[in-house]
């Protein structure tokens, strides 16, 4: 609504995790190259965590795009299902049809297809979001599936992302087995404070302006704010530019931060 009194192409902080608008911090790269390394071993379950709004499901969706084309990838964004439910997602976001419901046919079918896979010089992924909804249950089939294996390589390798709960949820004493298996681990940070300009640059550029919205006094206060947690810069810079609107301004300062910040708070 106020794209076209700034001149913006599209709206620049929209709540939506949109690939387009990636912007790679220290964290992000490490978390990718991370990601990247434990994929090419196979050698075990890769963990990434980090708190709401770091950009999590933003790396998945990125990883989708950039991983190379002979690794098949099936991504859950979602893992509020059934264990059946689940094991269907999985096997269906990597396009194999599964006619037969029950979870011996999935499962070996999943395996042909690891299988045909591997003998291609391929590899697969399953990557899920939100694992921290998993229950222990669930942790332990995506386990077995993990396992599936050729005499010394595993087939499929598995990434788990979620809240620092996770973890905690790991350290149950009968889920030793997939706590034994995490071979690469990595915390995803919120943004440094030098990181927050670039982060804001980077989306305003996207949308077709540089830096003559936001005065550069402001900065200090949106890492303030957010803690360099992404989604709240997105919240207070949508929230700030809108007022801005309202109030006839080109530009962003001081006052329309802090006012914004009393808004939303
Ligand atoms: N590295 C990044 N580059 C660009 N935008 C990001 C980045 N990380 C997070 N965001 C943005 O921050 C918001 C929250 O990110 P999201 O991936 O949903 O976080 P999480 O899954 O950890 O809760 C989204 O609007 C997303 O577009
Ligand atoms: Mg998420």
């Amino acid at each position: 609504m106020y794209c076209r009194h700034y001149g913006f192409k599209k709206m620049p902080f929209s709540a939506t995790s949109d690939p387009d608008f990636f912007f790679e911090s220290d964290s992000h790269r490490e978390a990718y190259a991370a990601i990247e390394f434990g994929i090419s071993q196979r050698k075990g379950i890769i963990l990434i965590t980090g708190e709401v709004g770091t950009g999590k499901t933003t790396l998945c969706k990125k990883l989708l795009n950039r991983l190379e084309k002979n690794v098949k990838v099936s991504l859950v964004l979602n893992p509020y299902f059934s264990d059946m439910q689940l094991l269907q997602a999985i096997v269906e976001d990597f396009g194999i049809s599964t006619q037969k419901k029950n979870r011996l046919e999935i499962i070996k079918t999943l395996n042909a297809f690891l299988i045909e896979q591997h003998a291609k010089g391929g590899n697969a992924v399953l990557i899920i979001d939100e694992a921290q909804h998993l229950t222990a249950r669930q942790l332990e089939q995506v386990r077995l599936l993990s396992n599936l294996e050729t005499s010394d390589e595993k087939l499929l390798q598995l990434v788990l992302v979620g809240q620092p709960e996770l973890i905690e949820n790991l350290s149950k004493y009968r889920l030793r087995q997939i706590r034994q298996r995490i071979f690469v681990k990595h915390k995803l940070l919120p943004l440094e404070e030098n990181e927050v300009k670039q982060y804001i640059h980077v989306r305003l550029n996207d949308v077709g302006k540089k830096n003559q919205v936001i005065d550069d006094e402001c900065y200090k206060i949106i890492y303030e704010f957010s803690g360099g947690i992404p989604r709240l810069i997105n919240m207070l810079c949508d929230r700030a530019l809108l007022m801005g609107y309202v109030r006839e301004k080109s530009r962003l300062d001081e006052t329309i931060l802090r006012d914004s910040i009393k808004e939303i708070a």
